[in-house]
């Protein structure tokens, strides 16, 4: 275990706390059912055929099952129509696929009404509608946005933006040197001037998991809404909207095991219903004239155009794949590949394993003494293990680390505790490049 590293803060470098200490390698290892079949990418070998693939990257993208794939192909070759235009047989057909995912997406996050589940292109797309539409509606000059130092670019460009707009400003909650939020420090921002917290539930870069439902209960004693980003979190444990009680919460589907272009935002009715529409066009209207229009109730509101058809109806395959495996043995099984990691990376001469937060999941961000991410990565991928090597697109907490970079492993349910082993035998080999 290695305890210097960047800069001359103690992000309690590479020490697994007692927490993680109690379920060493040594522990009983939950197991999933085999599913690593069910992803055809993961016989592949990188290359020209030299390694196999591992695949350590999922905290960018996660790998698509066979019932992802086959239910695209199954949508443009038995069922592709536009919806809720037709009144022929095969836009009804696609229609039912389209609003059956709805209601699945709504069981899946724990909301009340269906109509409270729009979709989006994804977690970004979610965030940049409810940061320009809420902001229209209930942000003026002096308010403020509470985000955090922890959050990704999606999480605060929007904000940023819309903060231009109306004279607001966004200002970010303090991380502790374990890598969590400074809950006192959250008390203190909050104020008469807040209009929103937006804040992740599991960090892209730490892993840690913030503690949602008090920072809702906080906000709300303070009549202010709550937006989730859940980008890492859908995938990776169970998420129940009303037990969060947040007032929006949004995902990515291809971070859950779904096809790129799709992803959810969950909103209260009693905010999408007061919200103006984000993007104007088909479907979202009730009357139109040439000088104004009238808006079609929620959902349609917010879900102008042609969407992604497609997308949707593989993503219910992709929601459907998770169910049945389960999200509590997801969570427990990654739980124990994210521990071991830890355990593993930190006993790696000059790595540093970042942050020490009492919950962390899905992903393990290190520094090597003397060597750029980018080389770990390389050297990594010569062996045919994909992990990510940058800022993650997290610079601000890059600069609270003091580090303009980090290698980052993020872990699926497909993963396997050999696959660890190989990227640990990896990391020792950059070491010996490097002479650390
Ligand atoms: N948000 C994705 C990541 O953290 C792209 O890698």
């Amino acid at each position: 275990m290695n305890s210097g590293g960047i800069g001359t803060r103690d992000w309690g470098l590479g020490a697994a706390s007692d927490e993680q200490a109690a379920s060493s390698p040594q522990s009983p290892v939950p197991t999933v059912p085999d599913c690593r079949k069910d992803f055809p990418i993961l016989a592949t070998r990188t290359h020209g055929g030299e390694s196999a693939l591992t695949y350590l990257d999922n905290a960018a993208t996660t790998q698509k099952p066979r019932v992802v794939i086959d239910a695209t192909t199954r949508y443009y070759s038995e069922e592709n129509a536009n919806i809720h235009r037709g009144v022929h047989w095969l836009s009804q057909q696609a229609t039912l696929a389209y609003d059956r995912v709805r209601e699945q997406a709504r069981a899946f996050l724990g909301a009340e009404h269906a109509r409270e589940v729009i979709f989006t292109h994804g977690a970004t797309e979610s965030i940049n509608l409810v940061a320009s539409s809420y902001g229209e509606a209930f942000v003026g000059a002096g308010d403020e946005i509470l985000v955090s130092e922890l959050e990704h670019h999606s999480n605060l460009v929007p904000w940023q933006l819309m903060a231009g707009r109306k004279g607001a400003r966004v200002r970010a909650i303090p991380l502790t040197t374990r890598g969590e939020l400074d809950m006192t420090a959250l008390v203190d921002l909050l104020g008469p001037q807040t209009r929103m917290v937006a804040i992740t539930q599991l960090s892209n870069v730490l892993g840690t998991i913030n503690p949602i439902e008090e920072i809702v209960a906080l906000a709300h004693e303070r009549g202010v809404p709550v937006l989730v980003d859940g980008a890492q979190s859908a995938p990776r444990m169970p998420v129940n909207v009303r037990e969060l009680g947040c007032d929006f919460f949004v995902c990515s589907g291809h971070k859950m095991y779904g096809p790129t272009g799709t992803g959810l935002l969950y909103g209260r009715t009693e905010w999408l219903d007061r919200m103006p529409p984000y993007n104007g066009g088909g479907d979202m209207i009730d009357t139109v004239d040439i000088a104004c229009s009238t808006y079609a109730p929620l959902p349609a509101k917010f879900e102008a155009g042609t969407p992604n058809i497609a997308g949707v109806v593989a993503f219910g395959a992709a929601l459907g794949w998770i169910e049945a495996l389960g999200r509590e043995r997801i969570a427990e099984y990654e739980d124990a590949l994210v521990r071991y990691a830890v355990e593993r990376l930190s006993a790696v001469a000059g790595v540093s394993v970042i942050g020490e937060p009492t919950r962390r999941a899905g992903v393990v961000s290190f520094v090597m003494e003397g060597v750029h991410p980018h080389d770990i990565g390389t050297i990594l991928d010569a062996r045919g293990i994909a992990i990510r090597g940058g800022h993650h697109c997290a610079q601000p907490l890059m600069r609270r680390l003091g580090v303009v970079a980090t290698a980052r492993a993020s872990f699926a349910v497909y993963n396997t505790f050999e696959e660890i082993d190989a990227l640990v035998a990896g990391v020792e080999e950059v070491g010996r490049v490097f002479g650390s």
